[in-house]
């Protein structure tokens, strides 16, 4: 199915709508991480020197209507700090008379910060007359919010119905990094972390297209249960268990590498004593809490040979950085492999990666937490069905 590529779409001098992810973690009145607002700076720049005037929209959080909380006036204020040269006016709304005449009255090369899109419910309803409001404000729709791919909201699909739309540069290389993640280079090897099997659809995807399927975090556990063997005070629930019982069942149960050690606590707290055991040995009180060495070079031995490696959620319980250091170890290995196309996602795996300043060793960190995961498991997006609609209906006018 085709989309329009940004190249194609008449730009020059136009105002473009820019929906962009600026959702980022954010803690004490601080922007914790800036890399999603990072991430969208290649399109902006494009636009800029286009001579564009851009309508640059973002959701923040989940609030419940308008709240001063999660307007987005520090994201403004990080987007201005990373552009020193360029003009970033904040905007108090994200529809009305006095933004559209705002903007229209603008100078090109200004980047119109709209307020959060989801202070008005009409947005997660993808409401047709909110998404014309917003439309209404520009020439040419561009999507650049990868992590927001999965939701049909109003200035992620139905805006598409009233604007010539097109892919931000941040869209096409999460899409383009991401499908080779479905189409592996063999042999391929699979690393899942986390702490539950909720992610069905994904793990039976990851069976399926991968050689190899390792198995970390609170998840090996479910899988150890499953077998009958003792894992103490580990995390474990009945929901993920029996899914990895019926995996083991499965035709596919060979390509499963359990651990074979663990770091386990003597109580749940950073400051317990830690020991190692193998897998079989874990006592009543423990809580295993991240993958022991002689795991991690298991690990290696698989990942040294992989072509295509794909890395799904933390390796141990990583807010406590003494349990990080599988989750690190195995960070720094992917670096080395030459040959290898490394491919993360999911949120936790990313700001993972980003806490401990691995991201750079691998070939593609996503940006996108369940909109990766969607597209892992084989899904189709929401926001790219719409930019594909959106070529249909507009091809005739734009193409000559
Ligand atoms: C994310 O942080 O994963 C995206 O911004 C999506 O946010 P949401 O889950 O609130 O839709």
């Amino acid at each position: 199915m085709k989309r329009f590529l940004l190249t194609e779409l008449p730009i020059k001098n136009k105002t473009i709508f820019l929906r962009v992810d600026f959702n980022v973690p954010f803690y004490e009145n601080k922007i914790t991480d800036n890399t999603k607002i990072k991430a969208s700076l290649p399109t902006i720049k494009y636009l800029l020197q286009n001579d564009c005037k851009i309508v640059l929209a973002t959701h923040f959080g989940r609030p419940k209507g308008f709240s001063k909380e999660f307007s987005v006036a520090p994201l403004a204020k990080e987007l201005q700090r990373l552009l020193p040269s360029k003009k970033v006016l904040r905007l108090d709304d994200c529809i009305g008379k006095k933004v559209i005449e705002t903007i229209k009255n603008g100078k090109p090369q200004t980047i119109f910060m709209l307020e959060n899109l989801r202070f008005y419910p009409e947005e997660e309803k993808n409401d047709s007359f909110f998404a014309h409001s917003l439309a209404s404000q520009a020439d040419v729709y561009v999507n650049d919010a990868f992590g927001v791919a999965h939701r049909k909201h109003a200035s992620v699909c139905a805006i598409t119905e009233f604007l010539p739309s097109a892919p931000g540069l941040l869209l096409e290389t999460e899409i383009r990094s991401l499908s080779q993640a479905l189409n592996p280079e063999r042999p391929s090897v699979w690393i899942m972390g986390g702490a539950k099997l909720d992610k069905i659809a994904l793990l039976e995807k990851a069976l399926q297209k991968y050689d190899q399927v390792l198995i970390g975090g609170a998840l090996a556990f479910a899988f150890l249960k499953a077998k009958g063997i003792p894992v103490g005070a580990s995390k474990t629930d009945a929901a993920s268990t029996e899914v990895a019982r019926n995996i083991l069942k499965s035709k596919y149960s060979h390509k499963i590498v359990l651990p074979v050690d663990f770091a386990v606590a003597e109580f749940f707290s950073p400051r317990a004593k830690v020991s190692i055991v193998d897998y079989n040995h874990i006592e009543s009180h423990q809580v295993g809490l991240d993958l022991g060495p002689k795991t991690v070079n298991l690990f290696r031995k698989y990942l040294s040979s992989a072509k295509t490696v794909v890395w799904n959620g933390p390796l141990g319980y990583i807010e406590w950085t003494k349990f990080a250091v599988s989750t690190k170890e195995i960070g720094r290995f992917l670096g080395k492999l030459e040959h290898a196309v490394t491919i993360a996602g999911g949120g936790e795996t990313a700001e993972a990666l980003i806490k401990y300043h691995l991201h750079h060793n691998l070939t593609h960190v996503s940006t996108g937490g369940g909109a990766a995961l969607e597209f892992l498991a084989g899904k189709e997006l929401p926001a790219l069905e719409c930019l594909e609609k959106n070529y249909k209906k507009f091809r005739k006018r734009i193409i000559p």
